[in-house]
């Protein structure tokens, strides 16, 4: 069964063709950086504008790069939320009318659905329920226990920003680029993590699985404010792979706590923040010591790509669910 997939929920305008849920045919990913890498970071109405542009050539392109044509799709799979609303327009609207004129099924996807079942693509060993989910992307930031497909509960979530948020202000407050993730995580790797002593927040039993990022924001910005870079008492180096230590050291620590209360022995990475080398490599350490199997997608899968929506959409598909014509893009689409 062949899916066609679209993903346009933020800045990356992607189209995919997926067999049976999970073998990548085609998987073809545009990405807008370069039109808001100016800004520091995403602006929606260009996101908007740039999804239309681009998404007829890149449909195709999946089309072709799977060697296959429209009579061969079986349905078509779509993000309907949460992202920007104008960006998810496009690729609802796209999904719409090609699945309307094959005279296909239309399958709305939750796009952090799509960031779990990245999981499951192109994967030998077939991965087994229940697992706990840490979803760390630009826009989110949650833990989910996953009990089956679509079977899902959110047990905490950030109170504030994003983990990727997070690296990305900090990257556009030191003038080091955007996104801020790879840039922070590649000059991370020659810093001392142990440098500055920056807060571990919400470590506490009380606040569960939730997490706050806002104040080691403010703390990184204090430090540097208080002692610039130029002052010679800390490596810019130093300062970022303290930063991050943070920051991965909070989601680790709180991934792990999940997973033992649960009682669960996996523990699956999903989202852009889980390509950060770091947190892969603490998350295998902790997993190791603790028994816990850790999964985590290729990177190329982590970032918001398409195949993850067809794998998705497959799923209910299986379960005998679709959408009707009147799907609408969803800003705030909760899991
Ligand atoms: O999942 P994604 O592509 O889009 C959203 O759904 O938000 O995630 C993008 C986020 C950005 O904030 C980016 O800085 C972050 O993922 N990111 C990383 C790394 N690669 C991407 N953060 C930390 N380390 C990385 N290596
Ligand atoms: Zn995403």
């Amino acid at each position: 069964m062949n899916i066609l997939s679209i993903e346009t929920s933020c800045d990356e305008t992607s189209a995919a063709v997926v067999e049976n849920g999970t073998d990548i045919l085609s998987n073809v990913i545009a990405t807008q950086i370069e039109f808001h890498q100016k800004y520091g970071g995403i602006v929606p109405e260009i996101a908007s504008r740039k999804h239309i542009e681009v998404i007829s050539p890149i449909i195709q392109q999946a089309l072709d790069k799977a060697n296959i044509q429209f009579s061969d799709l079986d349905a078509i799979a779509v993000t309907y939320g949460p992202g920007l609303v104008g960006a998810l327009l496009v690729g609802v609207c796209a999904a719409k009318a090609i699945a309307y004129s094959l005279k296909i099924p239309l399958i709305g996807v939750n796009h952090l659905e799509g960031h779990i079942c990245a999981n499951f693509l192109s994967r030998r060993v077939e991965v087994r329920f229940p697992f706990i989910c840490l979803i760390v992307s630009g826009g989110h930031t949650s833990l989910v226990l996953v009990k089956g497909h679509g079977e899902y509960q959110t047990i905490g979530r950030t109170r504030d920003d994003a983990a990727g948020e997070v690296f990305d202000k900090i990257s556009r407050f030191l003038g080091l680029g955007y996104p801020g993730g790879p840039i922070i995580d590649e000059m991370s790797r020659k810093g001392n993590p142990s440098a500055i002593d920056f807060p571990r927040a919400m470590m506490d039993k009380e606040y569960g699985y939730d997490f706050s990022f806002s104040g080691i924001k403010t703390a990184v910005v204090n430090h540097v404010k208080k002692w610039p870079v130029s002052s010679c008492r800390y490596s810019i180096e130093d300062l970022l792979s303290s930063f991050q230590e943070a920051v991965v050291d909070v989601l680790v620590e709180k991934s792990i706590c999940a997973a033992k209360e649960h009682n669960i022995r996996t523990i699956a990475l999903a989202g852009g923040v889980s390509c950060n080398s770091r947190l892969r490599t603490k998350m295998l350490e902790r997993g190791s010591a603790e028994e816990i199997k850790i999964i985590f997608p290729a990177p190329i899968l982590c970032t918001d790509n398409a195949a993850m929506i067809a794998c998705a959409g497959y799923f209910w598909f299986k379960k005998g669910i679709t959408s009707s014509w009147d799907l609408k893009a969803v800003a705030n689409l909760e899991i």
